[in-house]
């Protein structure tokens, strides 16, 4: 193996850091040299809660932009071509990694941020983002082609996508499929490479009015802050296209976030429901459609969840 493919192997391992929904990791790929292909594995697609694949996408998207971002810690630069075929809406994108200039400091920061991101789930300091924070995140979905709407404490509409929040859960929870779904990939065995161990789902809002996601399996009740901020990513487009910028722009603000010690939890229930999600881009006046609803704030530093090795398939 040439240098060029011990630093793509580096590279892939540190894109395969992603969040991906109930951390399905639902990416394969393959690398010749210094080409790489990245697929997503539809054998890891939710099926009912995600019958289009648009998690499935979003998740891929934020593996290639981690990609991206590693490979400039190591000068290289990445020429991507994002959903090259068609005809087959799984092969994500046909990557390059070229001999490219040194990172700069903010290139650096952000590939650095790649280790240290995680989802964390518990109560948040009781404390609005700095406006340094929410700019640098605001501009980092734009530089992918999507927009971040911003939901403050003191706004009022936060009360309806809250009350959207609970009332998708509350289809779900009564949804045997969707239930199974959450059993499959959540509590998940000690020593399982995907899926969602208990202790890092987090205990259950003690208020139903707190932006937190109940899961089946969640233990114990916590009192939330009241203060966190609420992001909804969106994107113009909602097919695969979109989907991809959704997942590479949310991955590019949660690294952003983690340069400033701020941390993400996700509540996509009500993005996984039709009617929600349409009422939900309807509250917010959003132009694009809704990808992603995040909550971001201040906590001590969150455990890291699993990982497979990387699928790896290295050709000579
Ligand atoms: C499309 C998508 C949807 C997600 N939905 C939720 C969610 O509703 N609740 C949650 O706690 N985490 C959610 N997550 C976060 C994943 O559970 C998390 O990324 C995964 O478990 C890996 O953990 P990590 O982010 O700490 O690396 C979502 C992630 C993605 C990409």
């Amino acid at each position: 193996m040439d240098v060029v493919d011990s630093r793509v192997e580096r590279i892939l391992r540190a894109a395969a850091s992603a969040p991906s929904v109930y951390n399905t990791q639902p990416w394969q790929v393959d690398a010749t040299g210094s080409a790489v292909t990245l697929r997503a594995d539809a054998a890891r697609q939710l099926r009912h809660s995600d019958p289009h694949g648009r998690e499935m996408l979003i998740s891929c998207g934020a593996f290639l932009f981690n990609a991206r971002t590693a490979a400039r810690r190591d000068s290289l630069t990445a020429v991507v071509k994002i959903l090259p075929d068609p005809d087959d809406e799984l092969l994500v994108a046909e990557i390059e990694f070229e001999p490219g200039p040194a990172p700069n400091m903010d290139e650096l920061e952000l590939s650095v941020a790649i280790a240290r991101r995680a989802t964390s789930r518990v109560p948040f300091d009781d404390q609005p983002l700095f406006t340094d924070v929410l700019m640098s995140i605001l501009q980092a979905a734009r530089d992918e082609g999507a927009e971040l709407r911003l939901v403050q404490p003191s706004e009022p509409v936060r009360e309806d996508v809250i009350g959207l929040m609970r009332r998708a859960e509350a289809i779900a929870a009564e949804d045997p499929a969707a239930r199974a779904e959450e059993k499959a990939w959540t509590a998940t065995d000690p020593g399982r490479e995907d899926g969602i161990p208990r202790d890092l789902l987090g205990p259950a809002a003690d208020d139903d009015r707190a932006p937190v996601r109940r899961f089946i399996a969640s233990t114990g009740k916590a009192q939330f802050e009241e203060r966190s901020t609420l992001a909804i990513l969106s994107t113009a487009g909602d097919s695969a296209r979109g989907w991809v910028a959704a997942g590479q722009a949310l991955q590019h603000v949660l690294l952003v976030a983690t340069t400033y010690f701020v941390h993400a939890s996700f509540a996509t229930t009500v993005l996984e429901n039709p009617t929600t999600r349409h009422d939900l881009r309807r509250v917010l006046s959003l132009d694009g459609a809704p990808q992603m609803l995040m909550r971001l704030g201040y906590s001590s530093m969150p455990e890291h969840t699993p990982r497979r090795s990387v699928p790896l398939k290295v050709s000579p």
